[in-house]
């Protein structure tokens, strides 16, 4: 599959404010900073259709992308971005969990790690809270470029190793960067697979 045609629909401040029209989504989630908008361009093949910057906290709001005219891709704001009001995080917080628990169009969840990093805690808590709230969700390691193919390779493997400590059945997972565009045929032609069931 590819994406000819991607187009931003609409930012929504609570899940209430989302598209109406029943399409089907996936959704990006991850710490601020760890890569959300910068996948879905590179995945769309749109430089600036999804805001990114080099510093964190950028996206703030659901924002909707509109797929081949057909389903959509969503922006999520990111998570665990210390230097934001308690006020603010704990909205935040509240809008992504009712999107995520509530939203029936969502079909998958994409998880975002950064391949760099050990383990954080903050990562490893929402992974087993989706767990154990029965979302589907799939891992998605960014920035590959940083480390080398045979490097970023050994971290995944080391990465959901560790998941399987407590973990009977491990999410699949796949190594991508936005800026070589590793990974982006594996993932779309994932998502078809989803789409065509
Ligand atoms: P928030 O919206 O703030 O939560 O961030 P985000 O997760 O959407 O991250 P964003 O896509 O804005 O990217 C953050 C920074 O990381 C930017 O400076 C990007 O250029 C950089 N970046 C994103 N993906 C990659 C990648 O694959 N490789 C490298 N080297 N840099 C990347
Ligand atoms: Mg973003």
């Amino acid at each position: 599959m590819d994406i000819k045609k991607s187009a931003f629909s609409l930012s929504a401040p609570s899940i209430g404010l989302c598209p109406t029209d029943n399409k089907i989504e996936y959704a990006f989630i991850g710490r601020s900073n760890v890569g959300k908008s910068s996948l879905i361009n590179m995945l769309c093949n749109h430089k600036g259709l999804a805001k990114t910057s080099a510093t964190p906290g950028k996206t703030l709001l659901i924002n909707h992308f509109i797929i081949n005219d057909s389903w959509y891709l969503v922006d999520l704001p990111g998570y665990g971005f210390a230097k934001r009001s308690k006020t603010v995080q704990q909205k935040l917080q509240q809008m992504i969990s009712s999107y995520i628990l509530q939203r029936e169009q969502l079909v998958n969840l994409f998880v975002l790690i950064d391949i760099r990093h050990e383990q954080q805690k903050i990562d490893r808590e929402f992974i087993d809270w989706l767990g154990e709230s029965g979302v589907p969700f799939t891992i998605v390691f960014t920035k590959a470029d940083k480390l080398g193919v045979v490097k970023s390779r050994q971290n995944a493997e080391k990465w959901m190793k560790q998941l399987a400590d407590t973990w009977e059945e491990l999410p699949p997972y796949f190594v991508t960067s936005s800026e070589k565009r590793i990974g982006r045929e594996e993932l779309l032609n994932y998502i078809d697979e989803i789409n065509k069931k």
